[in-house]
């Protein structure tokens, strides 16, 4: 393994987006991630042992926040959960303070999630240490990205000429947009499947197919990736009613069949049963790949805070 500076593979001091990241950056995150989803817990090299990772969570999480944490502890960093209340939070001047006084502390990696697009890119421009983006507004979330190519390509063995259909609140998807940068990037072939209220305007520059049908869209795809209605980003109505979003848009499995027979199914979480998917479908545990991608979490957060680290990264051949 190289980590010369010379030739270093990952020469970025934030992961803010997947937008922009090589192809030979993204492997490296992923072959990283998928070494340490194979190792069992004792195999672990304490690589961020006496570095502080702090986690700051302007909005709600279960599985990235907890994933991260997990993912720190198990390479020996000390991590601390800042709470966040968001209603309390003025954007500008109190994200800024927030970010000076964590500064102060000298964490090495700061996580953040934000409600706002942009807020965590501006929080890293004034801080020193590290920071990944656990997810700003409706902009990236550049490790559910990475969780999920894992789980893809661990799953079909590569991610290269896939069909892959993004299925539903496209508009508000920070998770939609970080995947399409990564699919695509990775030679995968996307299309985005939603209603028209629920697509944003020049769509297809993102360099995806659009559809506004799902048995259209999902025509022999290789995997169906299904989104939560984001309403609490959703100022006014979207959807006529939730019984006719399910109808049109929600994965059953009439609307399955059309896809490839061996597709996989996936969700980032959380699920809304009975809005954007079957319970049934949700469950089918030859199908359905929600659960691996929850599983993936750990592997891909240990990798990312690995990367970031630079004088932790493996050095000896191991
Ligand atoms: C997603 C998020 O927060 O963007 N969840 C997650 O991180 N697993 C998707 C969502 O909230 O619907």
């Amino acid at each position: 393994m190289d980590s010369g500076a010379a030739n270093d593979p990952f020469p970025h001091r934030h992961l803010l987006g997947i937008e922009g990241l090589s192809r030979r950056e993204i492997l490296y995150l992923l072959d990283h991630a998928g070494a340490y989803a194979d190792q069992t817990r004792g195999q672990t090299e304490p690589r961020l042992r006496g570095r502080t990772v702090i986690n700051l969570f302007f909005e709600n999480s279960t599985r990235t926040r907890t994933s991260f944490e997990l993912a720190a502890k198990r390479l020996g960093g000390d991590v601390i959960n800042m709470q966040a209340q968001t209603s309390s939070i003025k954007k500008g001047e109190t994200l800024i303070d927030t970010a000076m006084t964590l500064n102060a502390m000298r964490p090495d990696v700061l996580v953040v999630r934000h409600p706002e697009s942009g807020a965590v890119q501006l929080l890293s421009e004034k801080v020193d240490c590290a920071v990944i983006n656990a997810g700003d507004g409706s902009h990236e979330h550049p490790t559910q990205a990475l969780v999920d190519a894992l789980t893809i390509r661990r799953r079909k063995g590569r991610l290269e000429g896939l069909v892959v259909a993004i299925c539903g609140d496209i508009s508000h998807s920070r998770v939609a947009r970080s995947n399409i940068y990564l699919l695509n990037t990775m030679g995968a072939q996307v299309r985005v499947v939603a209603p028209r209220t629920l697509v944003p305007a020049a769509m297809e520059r993102f360099g995806v197919e659009v559809f506004y049908d799902m048995k259209r869209g999902l025509a022999g795809a290789d995997i169906v990736m299904m989104l939560r209605l984001q309403t609490e980003r959703m100022h006014g109505s979207f959807v006529p009613s939730i019984r006719e979003y399910f109808h049109f848009f929600g994965l059953d499995y009439a609307k399955l069949s059309v896809a490839k027979d061996d597709a996989l199914i996936m969700h980032p979480g959380p699920m809304n049963r009975g809005v954007e998917i079957d319970t049934e479908v949700a469950d089918d545990i030859d199908r359905s790949v929600i659960r691996q991608q929850v599983e993936m979490g750990v592997a891909v957060r240990m990798a990312c805070l690995e990367a970031l680290n630079r004088d932790a990264r493996a050095s000896a051949a191991t």
